[in-house]
């Protein structure tokens, strides 16, 4: 399977965009493994002229939406996200017009749909940056994670009207069966994403992007690390570094967690994607052209 990916890549001339959670297999086979804003970066920047996106479908989207003259695909469509379903393109317009004047930042786990109603994107890893970017006379309402949005609250000091989604995944850690795994490795750093629940960042030695993981791992003397995000960003890390000890963050049912969306791209139907030239993202002009302007907002602010 991965010898005819990467023939028909050639054939295509395509580009393997992977996420940092999508299963060893693919990651291998990609030319690009990274985060949310490395991905976006990446899509921006390509030469190829087919963009096989494995990630979930908002992911995809951003790829179309900063490099429209690619033909975009994405393995499967059922690879979506519950976080990116919950804001609704209706209801934000409603949430907006109860709130004149503010800002609105969304978290690229949206659609497309929401992105064109937004004044500036931001993800995990650098949500910050943009809400400091922004003067602090200014009201911002924040979709559509409330754990990120709560997080970024605590760095900046700013008080933020947060939309009521989460992430199914990172709400089912717990500190419960975080304290046990702690206990049973007392000299792991503990490494958690945003979106997790605020007790459990609360525990955290560091929280941070699944990109700045890696780069926190690296750098930290420490030789173990419990990791509480979806377990995919394992597989990079003890690729990454060898020598270094990880253990996936536990849930109170499972000693691990996984995104079922991520997990419905298989080498298979990256394959099929290749072969058939589909599922492609196809978005209509103008709402790609109204979703683009808050992206570049978010992208002239750097990596
Ligand atoms: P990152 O951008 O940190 O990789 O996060 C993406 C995501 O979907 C987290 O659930
Ligand atoms: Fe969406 Fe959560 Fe899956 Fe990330 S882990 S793609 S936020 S459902």
């Amino acid at each position: 399977m991965i010898n005819k990916l990467l023939t028909l890549k050639r054939q295509r001339n395509a580009v393997i965009l992977a996420h940092n959670y999508q299963t060893g297999d693919i990651q291998d086979a990609a030319d690009y493994v990274g985060d949310s804003l490395g991905l976006s970066f990446k899509a921006k920047e390509t030469n190829a002229d087919v963009i096989l996106f494995a990630g979930v479908h908002f992911m995809a989207e951003t790829a179309k939406i900063v490099n429209p003259s690619k033909r975009v695909l994405i393995p499967t469509l059922e690879a979506g996200c519950s976080l990116a379903d919950s804001c609704d393109a209706n209801a934000l317009a409603k949430w907006k017009a109860e709130h004149p004047g503010v800002v609105v930042v969304a978290y690229i786990n949206c659609t497309a749909a929401v992105k064109a109603q937004t004044d500036i994107i931001c993800t995990s890893g650098n949500a910050v940056k943009v809400v400091n970017s922004i003067p602090r006379d200014k009201q911002i309402l924040f979709c559509p994670d409330e754990n990120l949005g709560q997080w970024v609250m605590e760095q900046t000091g700013r008080k933020l009207i947060l939309w009521p989604g989460v992430c199914h995944v990172h709400v089912k850690f717990t500190a419960e069966s975080l304290a046990k795994l702690r206990a049973a490795h007392p000299d792991a750093k503990v490494v958690a994403h945003p979106e997790c629940l605020p007790i459990v960042r609360s525990m955290a030695d560091e929280v941070c992007s699944t990109e700045k993981m890696l780069a926190y791992c690296k750098s930290s003397p420490a030789k173990a690390f419990l990791i509480i995000t979806e377990s995919g960003m394992l597989h990079r890390l003890k690729k990454e570094l060898p020598d270094k000890q990880f253990f996936a963050g536990p849930t109170d049912t499972c000693s691990c967690n996984e995104c079922e969306y991520m997990k419905k791209n298989t080498l298979e139907n990256c394959v099929a994607a290749l072969e058939n030239l589909a599922p492609e993202i196809i978005l209509p002009e103008d709402i790609r052209q109204r979703a683009l302007v808050p992206i570049e907002r978010m992208m002239a602010l750097g990596r």
